[in-house]
């Protein structure tokens, strides 16, 4: 099976140098168009307690469940992966790696060997330490091809990200 798993945030964001407001968040964009390509849905990664739409206070609250290296508690996903499944996995890039609540999952998921895809979409930082910090939490994965896209291309990233799947199918 291959599934299409992210973490995305609507709301007050940084873009391209100015705090903007998304009605979609630039994870789930992209993770549309991967789905859109695979043929699957989206399935979210959302806290049960949600993060605040300002800014800052967004960023406060990431910086310190990221220093305590926090699980936050997330709803279920309603998916269950097995060993030979797939993973095409999205996150933003939160203070150089991925999000909390994407920590809380991949915890529920350490012991399946999977392949995985990872994608990000970033203000500058690129996937920062989320690779290395995938295999450390997922030993028994194969981290395969990733890609990071700048979240203000997002929604042009069409063409980039069909490719990136493309090549995945040609092996
Ligand atoms: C709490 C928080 C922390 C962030 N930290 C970084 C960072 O360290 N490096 C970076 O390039 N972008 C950072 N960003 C910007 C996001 O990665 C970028 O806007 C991303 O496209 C947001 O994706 P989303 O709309 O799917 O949530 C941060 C954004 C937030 C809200």
């Amino acid at each position: 099976m291959k599934a299409v798993v992210c973490f995305s945030r609507p709301g007050a964001n940084w873009c391209s140098g100015s705090v903007r407001n998304l009605e979609t968040g630039n994870t789930l964009v992209v993770a549309r168009m991967i789905a859109e390509w695979l043929g699957c849905e989206v399935h979210e990664i959302e806290a049960l307690e949600p993060y605040p739409g300002p800014y800052k206070e967004c960023v406060a609250r990431a910086v310190k469940e990221m220093k305590a290296k926090t699980c936050t508690p997330i709803r279920g996903l309603g998916l269950e992966l097995h060993d030979g499944d797939v993973l095409y996995l999205g996150y933003p890039d939160w203070c150089g790696t991925f999000p909390s609540p994407v920590r809380t999952f991949l915890s529920t998921i350490s012991d399946i060997h999977l392949t995985l895809y990872p994608f990000c979409t970033h203000e500058g930082s690129g996937m920062g330490t989320s690779l290395d910090d995938l295999r450390e939490l997922l030993p028994k994965a194969t981290i395969a091809d990733h890609i990071a896209i700048h979240g203000s291309e997002a929604a042009t990233a069409g063409d980039v990200i069909h490719s990136w799947c493309a090549r995945h199918e040609e092996g």
